[in-house]
């Protein structure tokens, strides 16, 4: 059986874009595969989370992984920080990635522009610790939303310059995974780019959101003044809105609302009150089983347990043959 692995940063609260790109893929591949899913709060500490902080959020995104209805018995879920063999092998694989390489990935500069004050060497490196979470297990599928895809491509890039190396073929490679065939991106509610945590508060809308505070978000989304001409290709914001009807409401509505704009008819109040009761829909499930995971310390405190071990269990027979190939003996 073909093994995956995925993980999301502990930096807070899963949004719409964590779970379309990612956790709905987990939900649906832990049937199917020998699925690892962790929570990626080493990657979390190139922010400087307080002690707090970090474990508050890393409880967040563990209780949200069971709300949204990953499975403990079928997949292994984890965090990563317990899983000491991974930070073993990301010093390994840290000998083969080279500094260029590094400084040319995307998210690096994005991450250097948005945060020039805090350039840490993690940062940098932090697609080797990405390959070392993915390598460890032999992942060949890594179900990612479209923002991860150069990532994959480095994890590919790092194993098999180990293999070359050391003239082995250890590592396998792995790919960015969806099962609509194309990896998506989840655009958020500020007119510009994709939803994220960093976008701002009003960009993202998350998981646990309240009904009311869904709507209030989605109603303040930034618009424009309607179209001018029939059929004619919509601004970035606007084709945002469709791309999450697309996501989350029924092809009827979708085009409902396709065929308003395209005649000019459209009312964007309609269109993001239809837009908010679609997403509170779509969400109403995970965010009646949040509060009452959350409150079941016993339960957690087992999920993670048995996910460590097992998540252990194959990282250090993974560790224990790197090493014989890097040629660590005892004497
Ligand atoms: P992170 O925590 O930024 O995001 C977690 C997952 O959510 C996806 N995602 C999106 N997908 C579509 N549209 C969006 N707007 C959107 N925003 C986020 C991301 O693509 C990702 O799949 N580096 C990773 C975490 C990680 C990891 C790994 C993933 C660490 N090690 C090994 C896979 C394998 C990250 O920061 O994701």
């Amino acid at each position: 059986m073909e093994t995956v692995v995925s993980g999301i940063r502990s930096t807070g609260n899963l949004h719409l874009g964590n779970y379309y790109g990612a956790v709905q893929n987990f939900v649906k591949m832990q049937h199917e595969y020998n699925c690892y899913f962790f929570i990626a709060d080493l990657h979390s500490l190139t922010t400087h989370p307080t002690p707090v902080n970090l474990h508050s959020s890393v409880k967040s995104v563990l209780v949200e992984y069971l709300a949204a209805g990953i499975d403990p018995d079928k997949a292994t879920i984890y965090v990563q920080s317990d899983v000491p063999e991974i930070a073993e092998l990301y010093l390994y694989m840290n000998m083969n990635a080279y500094v260029g390489e590094l400084e040319r990935s995307t998210s690096f500069k994005d991450k250097v522009r948005a945060n020039p004050d805090n350039v840490n060497a993690g940062l940098l490196t932090y697609p080797v610790l990405m390959a070392a979470d993915i390598l460890i297990h032999h992942a060949t599928k890594v179900p990612v939303g479209k923002d991860q895809e150069q990532h994959l491509e480095m994890a590919r890039t790092f194993g098999n310059r180990f293999n070359r190396l050391y003239h082995t073929e250890y590592f396998k490679e792995p790919f960015a995974f969806n099962f609509s065939h194309n990896l998506i991106k989840i655009p958020g509610l500020d007119g510009k780019g994709k939803m994220g945590k960093s976008e701002g508060e009003n960009n993202a809308v998350y998981l646990a959101d309240a009904p009311e505070v869904i709507r209030k978000k989605v109603m303040r989304a930034v618009t424009d003044s309607g179209p001018t001409v029939e059929n004619q290709q919509k601004p970035e914001e606007i084709q945002n809105l469709f791309d999450l009807l697309k996501v989350v409401s029924t092809q009827d509505t979708y085009d409902h609302f396709n065929n308003l704009y395209n005649t000019m008819q459209v009312r964007y109040g309609d269109l993001k009150k239809q837009l908010a009761e679609d997403m509170i829909i779509a969400t109403e499930p995970i965010r009646e089983r949040i509060n009452a995971i959350a409150a079941d310390t016993d339960y957690l405190h087992k999920v993670a347990q048995l996910g460590a071990d097992k998540a252990r269990e194959s990282a250090s027979k993974t560790l224990r043959e790197v090493r014989e190939i890097i040629g660590f003996r005892k004497f």
